[in-house]
C-alpha cells in the first residue's frame, strides 16, 4: 500500500505535485464537439464563450477511421484557440482501445499545458485511475507542464458502480465523474435503448378503488437514474470532486432535458452535458441556483450570524443546518457570478426585493 505521506508526492521525477484540492471553477456545461469534423470545429471559437467547458471528443461518436483525425483536430484546435476563462477538456478513447495510448501521449505532450483536465471513459476500479495517474506524470515531466492536469472518470459500467468510492478516492488527480446512462444500461442488460432520461415503462401505479375494481388507476413514472446518480454523489462528496450528470440523447425533448438536469442538481450534481447547442442554456439555467433562493439563502445567513442557534424566518426554523445548506447555495452563486455578469445583477436584484 502507497504510504499517504506520499500520497501529494508527483508520480514521475519532474512532473508538477498534485493538487490538494480540486478547484472548483464553474462547470455547469461540459460542452462536447467532434474535433475531426471541420464544420464543428469552425465554431469552437464563438462556442468557448458561451460554456464554461468546451470537451473535444475522441470516444463513442467518433468512428473508427476518424480516431486520428479528432486527434489531430483537437491540437490544431487548441494550439490556435485563446480559451480565456473557458475550460478546455478531452474525452479519450477508453483504456482497453487501440487508441487510448497515442490520445494520451500526442495531446499531453502537443496541448497538455491548454488542458485542464482528461476525462476517462468505462472506469471500472482505481487500477484504471492509477495507470492514467502514472502515464500522465510521467508525459508532463517530458513535457516540461507546471500544473497537473486532471482526471474525470465516466461511470458507465456496472463494475465502475460496484467501485465508485474507490474511483472516486484513487488519485489527487480524480476532479470528478458523470453519469453515463447509455454504456450504463448496456453493461447492467437495462432494457432501455436511450440515451439517459426516463422510461414510460419504469413506473408505479396507485392501488386499485376497493369499491370500483374497474376503474383506471394513475400512474407515476420513476427516475431510472436516481440510484446511481445518488450514489455517485455521495462517492464525489465524501472524496471532495465534482459529480455531473452525463448526456440527455433526446435533443428534441428540451423540458424532459431540463428535468433530468434539476434532478441532478438538486441532488447534489455540479452540471451535465450538453450535446447540442440547445441544451446549453438548460444547462445554465439548471445548474444556477435561482436569484430568489440565493435571495432566502443570504437572507437566512445574515439572519444566522455566527451559525450557531435557531431563528424562525416567514414560519420557518433555520438552525446549524439549514444555515450550511444556505452556504452552499450562496457560494455557488459567487463562484458562477463572478465568471457570469447577467447572473451578478440578477442575484444582486433579487437581494434587493
Ligand atoms: C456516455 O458516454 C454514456 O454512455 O452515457
Ligand atoms: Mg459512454
Amino acid at each position: 500500500m502507497r504510504s499517504a505521506k506520499d500520497f501529494f508526492r508527483p508520480l514521475a521525477v519532474g512532473a508538477p505535485a498534485p493538487v490538494r484540492e480540486v478547484p472548483f471553477r464553474p462547470s455547469r456545461m461540459i460542452h462536447f464537439f467532434d474535433p475531426g469534423n471541420e464544420k464543428m470545429a469552425a465554431k469552437v471559437p464563438s462556442i468557448a464563450p458561451q460554456v464554461d467547458v468546451l470537451l473535444g471528443n475522441l470516444e463513442d461518436a467518433i468512428q473508427a477511421d476518424r480516431k486520428e483525425a479528432a486527434r489531430n483536430g483537437l491540437v490544431q484546435i487548441a494550439k490556435a484557440t485563446e480559451f480565456g476563462d473557458t475550460q478546455l477538456w478531452t474525452r479519450i478513447n477508453s483504456l482497453d482501445s487501440p487508441w487510448a495510448l497515442d490520445d494520451l501521449l500526442t495531446l499531453v505532450t502537443e496541448i497538455g499545458d491548454k488542458l485542464d483536465v482528461i476525462m476517462v471513459p468505462k472506469v471500472e476500479g482505481a487500477e484504471d485511475i492509477h495507470y492514467v495517474d502514472r502515464l500522465l506524470a510521467q508525459l508532463e515531466a517530458k513535457a516540461g507542464i507546471t500544473r497537473p492536469i486532471l482526471v474525470h472518470a465516466i461511470l458507465e459500467t456496472a463494475t465502475g458502480v460496484a467501485n465508485v468510492e474507490e474511483i472516486a478516492g484513487a488519485s489527487p488527480r480524480m476532479q470528478g465523474i458523470s453519469l453515463g446512462p447509455a454504456d450504463l444500461a448496456a453493461s447492467r442488460r437495462m432494457k432501455t435503448t436511450r440515451v439517459g432520461g426516463g422510461h414510460p415503462g419504469y413506473l408505479v401505479r396507485e392501488d386499485p378503488n376497493p369499491s370500483d375494481a374497474d376503474a383506471p388507476r394513475a400512474t407515476f413514472q420513476q427516475d431510472l437514474w436516481h440510484y446511481t446518480i445518488a450514489r455517485m454523489v455521495d462517492a464525489c462528496a465524501a472524496h471532495g470532486i465534482l459529480p455531473y450528470y452525463g448526456p440527455f440523447g433526446d435533443i428534441r425533448d428540451t423540458l424532459a432535458c431540463e428535468d433530468q438536469f434539476r434532478n441532478a442538481f438538486l441532488l447534489g450534481c455540479v452540471g451535465a452535458w450538453s450535446l447540442h447547442p440547445v441544451q446549453i442554456a438548460i444547462a445554465k439555467k439548471v445548474f444556477s441556483p435561482s436569484p430568489a433562493d440565493v435571495a432566502w439563502a443570504r437572507k437566512v445567513i445574515d439572519a444566522m450570524g455566527d451559525g450557531t442557534g435557531a431563528v424562525m424566518i416567514d414560519g420557518k426554523m433555520q438552525d446549524d443546518a439549514t444555515y450550511k445548506q444556505c452556504l452552499v447555495v450562496s457560494e455557488l452563486a459567487d463562484t458562477l457570478a463572478a465568471r457570469d455578469p447577467e447572473l451578478a445583477e440578477a442575484y444582486a436584484a433579487a437581494e434587493k426585493e
